[in-house]
């Protein structure tokens, strides 16, 4: 397949159901990664990536959680299975993604144990200070950072933590040798014209915006290796076995930031 163009294309091209399983779409964390990969180590690979995020969150009865960018819906049910809380709602910017969510677990929603809404995390759909929780695994890297992290500030309530769990470049210059490998649209906002946030202009623009007790975790030894497996069993595009080798070059590593808001 073509690199495709935009957003849009990224999550409708036909390796999307081929790859992501379980109504989750990332690359998973592997603890061990199998010789043969089944659909079920996805999942639980899957799984295991929210979980390591949830972990970080410390979640508490009287929590108010968002997940921003919650796409097909897996990790929120996955929370609210495993966790009792106040409320929680995810938000994707993609309508399918959210249709499908809520089509998918209609009943969770109908009892109001979670909410999906479609938004942008550069401008969240929710009231300031609203939220105590807000977490996004694998979402990150289509957000337009500059507009995003102010928006984390203005929704979480003084004291809140911010959990964000993706793949970042060391250095702005990275990206030109990881576009020759990967779409734009896996690795960059639709909106982002040359404006590349590395992970030192994250962590700046986090302290900017009123964030402290920030604490970086490079995960890459639990990620890239599993789904390069994965990937290869299933006949993959061309640009999907690049993930593996844009780590192996020193361009991206996986990471869990996690912060307070003052
Ligand atoms: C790789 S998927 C991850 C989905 C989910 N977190 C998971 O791990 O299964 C990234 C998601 O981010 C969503 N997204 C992209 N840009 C966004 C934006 N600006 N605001 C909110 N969501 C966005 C995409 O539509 C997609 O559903």
């Amino acid at each position: 397949m073509l690199f495709p163009k935009n957003l849009s294309e990224l999550y409708s091209g036909a390796d999307l159901a081929t790859l992501f399983k379980g109504n989750f779409i990332n690359f998973g964390y592997w603890e061990t990664v199998p010789n043969v990969i089944s659909s079920s180590d996805v999942i639980q690979a899957n799984q295991q990536l929210y979980h390591q995020v949830f972990k970080r969150l410390n979640l508490q009865k009287q929590d108010t959680v968002l997940e921003l960018g919650s796409g097909h819906g897996g990790g929120c049910v996955l929370l609210s299975n495993a966790y009792e809380i106040r409320s929680l709602v995810g938000i994707d910017y993609q309508k399918e993604h959210v249709d499908h969510s809520i089509k998918s677990y209609l009943s969770l929603v109908e009892d109001k144990k979670l909410k999906f809404i479609q938004g942008a995390a550069e401008s969240i759909p929710l009231p300031n200070e609203s939220i105590n929780k807000i977490y996004t695994i694998e979402a990150f890297q289509h957000f337009n950072a500059l507009n995003t992290i102010p928006e984390l500030k203005r929704t979480l309530c003084p004291e809140g933590t911010l959990v964000i769990s993706t793949f970042f470049t060391k250095n702005s210059i990275d990206f030109q040798e990881l576009l020759k490998l990967l779409p734009k649209p896996a690795i960059l906002a639709d909106s982002c014209n040359g404006e590349y946030a590395c992970l030192t202009d994250i962590l700046q623009l986090l302290e900017n915006n009123s964030f402290f007790n920030i604490e970086i975790e490079n995960i890459s030894p639990y990620i890239w290796e599993g789904y390069d497996v994965w990937v290869r069993q299933n006949d993959p595009c061309i640009w999907d076995t690049n993930w593996k080798i844009a780590y192996k070059k020193g361009l991206i590593d996986y990471y869990i930031i996690t912060a307070t808001k003052k």
